[in-house]
């Protein structure tokens, strides 16, 4: 085999990532099991359910009247329970990986060391899909909320200042399409901003900056009230369910199940997102596989009966909406309980940021270690002991795409782009239990054979029900990582340097 394709497959021994922790320039272990499921439940339960819920239900059509998905109906809970079961296989390989291999890169991490690093640049490249591009969503959803929030208390923003340029380009609602030309301009161009979405991740970027311990207590709070207002809103819409808008309960068939899984996904995706935090840990080998396990049981069950309430309140297109929980209770004459689940849900996407702003940096960090990223984004601050540079960068990243996005369309890019890692992710727990056979596993996945390909192939099947612009989408998107890896990881790799006699380069 040539030099250059060995290179490529080149593996980072697990020895020297587990080195990577006792660094001088690591990070303080500070984390226990409660911390981390806490973390889980702060990153699963946000955008997912309580915005994307509605296009998953009720599908999404363009401004032309081109449908670019089937939705579910209420039969969106076959959509939560086969998710469930999808991503029990891929936590089952991320807990074997996370617990054997503790290292702040997560997926890309294991990858390095299982598929080598050509395949762990793609998964780091992957991952940025799912914290930093994923955040953008988040943010805009936030901001529907925030925006409902207010109208509690009789304020509002202009439209121009609470809708991103290309929600308004592709909302099939007349009012908000229409923005297109009532919107003041410059220079000819409207001004179609998420002022709100933008403020939120500035926010958050500098309650991170200030360090991570007191990061974790405010998300501890934020998960508790999140938990409390899912509750009021499942007792208070069980008391007012119509049994009538159960039917039909499945209108595009099983189309609309996968077509609505696909994009409900997105609710899922944070369990894994805790695995970044393995280095700050104390105890990981125990606490790891316990944090991601438990988290995503808690969700599920939580996801499948709000997903019942929700369908059996309002007929299922009535959930078509920035805010469709709230849209729920309004059209079901609750006023004031609405008001309290948009309140719930700010917080509750205030923690969903708080969490993926808090992974992203520390994959940017592993991968400036490894060289693959330039080195200055290692860095560590000496007070704080956080890796304040790509804090910084990607709250700078995020907010700006907040500014402009379309929720629909960067759902579809995050989840085609996680699940694409988690395929990865489980091949490599087979590759690595083949080549590395006697190394201590805290968590074994059982049925090894079973979990890990049934996962891969779980996940892509859920990929096939995405539409065609987020595979377009997806494609540039690696195009794109190929092109940067091999235009400045691939020269800067440090484990490529070492292994071709050449000096290290400066820290
Ligand atoms: N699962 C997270 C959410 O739904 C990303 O917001």
């Amino acid at each position: 085999m040539s030099p250059f394709l060995r290179s490529l497959i080149a593996r980072k021994p697990i020895v020297d990532i587990l080195e990577d922790r006792d660094h001088p320039n690591a990070m303080k272990r500070a984390l226990g099991a409660g911390d981390l499921v806490m973390l889980a439940i702060g990153a699963v339960i946000g955008a997912g359910i309580f915005s994307a819920i509605g296009t998953a239900a009720a599908g999404e059509i363009l401004p032309d009247g081109m449908v670019v998905r089937y939705g579910a109906g209420p039969a969106l809970v076959f959509s939560f329970i086969l998710l469930g079961g999808v991503c029990a296989l891929a936590a089952l390989c991320y807990a074997e990986l996370a617990a054997m291999i503790p290292q702040a890169g997560s997926a890309y991490s294991y990858s390095y060391a299982t598929l080598g690093e050509f395949v762990a640049w793609i998964i780091g490249w992957d991952l940025m899909l799912e914290y930093a591009i994923g955040n953008i969503a988040v943010a805009v959803a936030w901001g529907g909320y925030f925006n409902s929030l207010l109208s509690a208390f009789g304020l509002a923003f202009p439209d121009w200042a609470t809708h991103g340029y290309r929600s308004v380009l592709l909302s099939s609602d007349p009012a908000v399409h229409g923005l297109m030309e009532t919107a003041p301009r410059i220079m000819g161009l409207p001004i179609l901003v998420n002022i709100p979405a933008f403020a939120i991740v500035v926010a958050i970027t500098w309650l991170l900056l200030r360090g991570v311990r007191e990061s974790v207590r405010a998300n501890n709070i934020m998960v508790v009230v999140k938990l409390l207002v899912l509750g009021f809103f499942v007792i208070v819409g069980a008391i007012h369910i119509d049994p009538d808008n159960y039917v039909p309960f499945a209108p595009n068939g099983w189309r609309g199940i996968h077509q609505g899984a696909a994009i409900i996904f997105f609710a899922y995706i944070g369990f894994d997102a805790i695995s970044t935090a393995a280095e700050e840990t104390k105890n990981p080998q125990r606490n790891m596989p316990r944090g991601i396990l438990g988290g995503l049981a808690i969700c599920t069950v939580i996801y499948v009966i709000v997903g019942i309430v929700a369908t059996g309140l309002v007929p299922y297109e009535q959930l078509r909406a920035a805010d469709p929980l709230t849209r729920a209770l309004q059209v079901a004459g609750l006023e004031t309980a609405s008001w309290i689940v948009a309140f719930g849900a700010v917080v509750s996407l205030t923690a969903v940021l708080l969490v993926f702003q808090y992974g992203q940096p520390r994959i940017f960090y592993a991968m400036a270690r490894d060289g693959l990223l330039p080195r200055w984004a290692a860095k560590i601050h000496p007070k704080t002991r956080i890796p304040h540079i790509t804090t910084f960068w990607t709250g700078a990243i995020v907010a700006v795409g907040a500014l402009f996005a379309d929720e629909n369309e960067i759902y579809d890019l995050t989840n085609i782009g996680t699940l694409s890692a988690f395929a990865i992710v489980c091949v490599g727990v087979l590759v690595l239990r083949r080549i590395d056979p006697a190394r201590p596993r805290p968590f074994r996945v059982p049925m090894v054979w079973a979990v890990t390909l049934g996962g891969a192939a779980a996940c892509i099947y859920v990929m096939a029900g995405l539409p065609v612009r987020a595979w377009e989408r997806f494609g540039i998107w690696m195009s794109l990582g190929v092109i940067l890896y091999f235009a400045y990881g691939y020269r800067h790799s440090k484990l490529r340097r070492a292994r071709a006699g050449l000096p290290p380069e400066e820290e």
